[in-house]
């Protein structure tokens, strides 16, 4: 059975002062239900790296883990602007999202440089949430599951079956992200089958069916139960949404059966 992880990826928004009002309200609206959200799920919050101290220090004796945006493969090097895996694990960071979309496009991130940051956030133990999607003219043209599985088999190059249970994937869409048009859940069930069929053939039946596999892209209150109650969707990757309590809260809350 896969436990639901819900982690809410605050990109390049708020400053402290957010960042710990923010954890205050999410643990806030979480409390009642703390028992049986430990039972069932992991809830992430993703601060901007140079708030990581802040909302460490918010996030004390609470189950909500914390994640990071990115980091670099090198331990430590002439890497300016840079953080290395060794400098997030003091703040208690667990979790780290590696081949957003937004990296790759904005920052030229390639899937043989995301591979080896895979690779050093499993040497220091951190978990990366591996995240795959293709853009708007590679759907219309019929590529969606090319381009995913080869962002798949690039990011995963070299990753042994045992090394897969630290691994999540997130399905991210990139016309889905931040427009307000999720993928409807039969398509998203459709690339989410097709990465756990790849992980099947590649590392076989019980380990693909152990990997947690995240969609993101738009999800909302409104449209999370939809989502997963897909067999092949295992939770969610969330960016605005994950910026309110209120609807943060009810994400992770949804189908708390
Ligand atoms: P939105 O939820 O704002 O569409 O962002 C999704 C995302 O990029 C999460 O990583």
């Amino acid at each position: 059975m896969r436990k639901r992880l819900f982690a809410g990826n605050w990109k390049m928004h708020l400053d402290h002062l957010g960042a710990r009002a923010l954890i205050r309200e999410i643990r806030a609206a979480l409390d009642g239900s703390a028992r049986a959200l430990a039972a069932s799920r992991e809830v992430i919050v993703a601060p901007p790296l140079a708030l990581l101290y802040a909302a460490a220090q918010a996030l004390a004796g609470s189950d909500i883990l914390l994640g990071a945006q990115n980091m670099h493969y090198e331990d430590r090097g002439a890497y300016t602007g840079e953080v290395s895996p060794l400098m997030l694990k003091p703040f208690g960071v667990r979790y780290v999202i590696l081949g957003h979309s937004e990296r790759r496009k904005l920052f030229g991130e390639s899937d043989e440089f995301i591979n080896k940051k895979v690779e050093a956030a499993l040497r220091h133990r951190l978990n990366p949430i591996v995240c795959v999607g293709e853009s708007e003219q590679e759907r219309h043209a019929g590529r969606t599951l090319e381009v995913i599985l080869g962002q798949l088999e690039g990011a995963l190059e070299g990753i042994e079956s045992a090394q897969m249970a630290a691994i999540t994937v997130a399905y991210e869409p990139v016309w889905a992200i931040g427009t307000g048009v999720n993928a409807t859940p039969e398509q998203a069930q459709e690339v989410h089958g097709s990465i756990r069929y790849t992980l099947e053939s590649r590392y076989g039946k019980d380990t693909a069916g152990a990997t947690r596999i995240l969609y993101g892209g738009s999800v909302s209150p409104g449209n999370i139960e939809a989502l997963l109650a897909k067999p092949d969707i295992d939770g969610a990757l969330v960016g605005g949404a994950s910026l309110k309590a209120d609807s943060f809260s009810k994400i992770v809350k949804a189908r708390l059966d």
